[in-house]
């Protein structure tokens, strides 16, 4: 037996290498406390307790008690503003990766859309809510869609990154 070749052993070296990078991608998708996907973790008990209590006190007024927001949400009042949308499967805050809800919430939809004078109702919750009580509420939210929704959206968040710069 003659030993394996220098070039045998570097392709050998490399399968490993492809291994855990697979092992690595498989891992990250398959990642059950949602980290994989995104900020939110819908799966976090306690977590999830604390974005209840969060949304009845700061969202519920506007987004309704059943996450059904406000009547004909997709027409703008006399005001020109619009409704708050729903937050439950049928409106589309699912539509949106983790990041851009943390960013909505947190420094409200002008400033998150880039457009300064946009009018709007919806607050930016960045001097009210720390960025863990954002993440706790957003993920309360998710925590109420239908499995089917969760995963579509878990899939917009797999698109996003893969979009992003510099992302994976
Ligand atoms: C005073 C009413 C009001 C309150 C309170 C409120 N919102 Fe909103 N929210 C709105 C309105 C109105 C919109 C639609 C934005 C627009 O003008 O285009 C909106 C939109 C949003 C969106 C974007 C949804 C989408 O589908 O694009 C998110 C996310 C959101 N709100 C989260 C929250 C969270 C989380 C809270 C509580 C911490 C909250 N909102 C409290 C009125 C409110």
């Amino acid at each position: 037996m003659t030993p394996p070749s220098r070039t045998a052993r570097r392709a050998l070296g490399g399968l490993a290498l492809a291994g855990v990078a697979a092992a690595l991608v498989w891992w990250r998708l398959s990642d059950p406390s949602g980290a994989a996907t995104g900020l939110l973790r819908p799966d976090d008990t306690a977590l999830l307790q604390r974005g209840e209590q969060l949304y009845r006190v700061h969202c519920a007024s506007c987004h309704g008690a059943n996450l059904q927001g406000q009547e004909n949400w997709r027409e703008r009042g006399a005001d020109g503003r619009l409704p708050a949308p729903p937050h439950d499967d049928s409106g589309h805050t699912w539509h949106h990766p983790d990041e851009v809800l943390f960013q909505l919430t947190k420094d409200g939809v002008a400033k998150a859309a880039g457009l300064p004078d946009y009018p709007t109702n919806m607050p930016a919750y960045g001097g009210t809510l720390s960025d863990a009580d954002i993440v706790a509420v957003l993920s309360w939210i998710k925590s109420r869609w239908t499995p089917e929704t969760r995963r579509l959206h878990d899939e917009v968040n797999r698109q996003s990154r893969q979009h992003a710069p510099g992302g994976s």
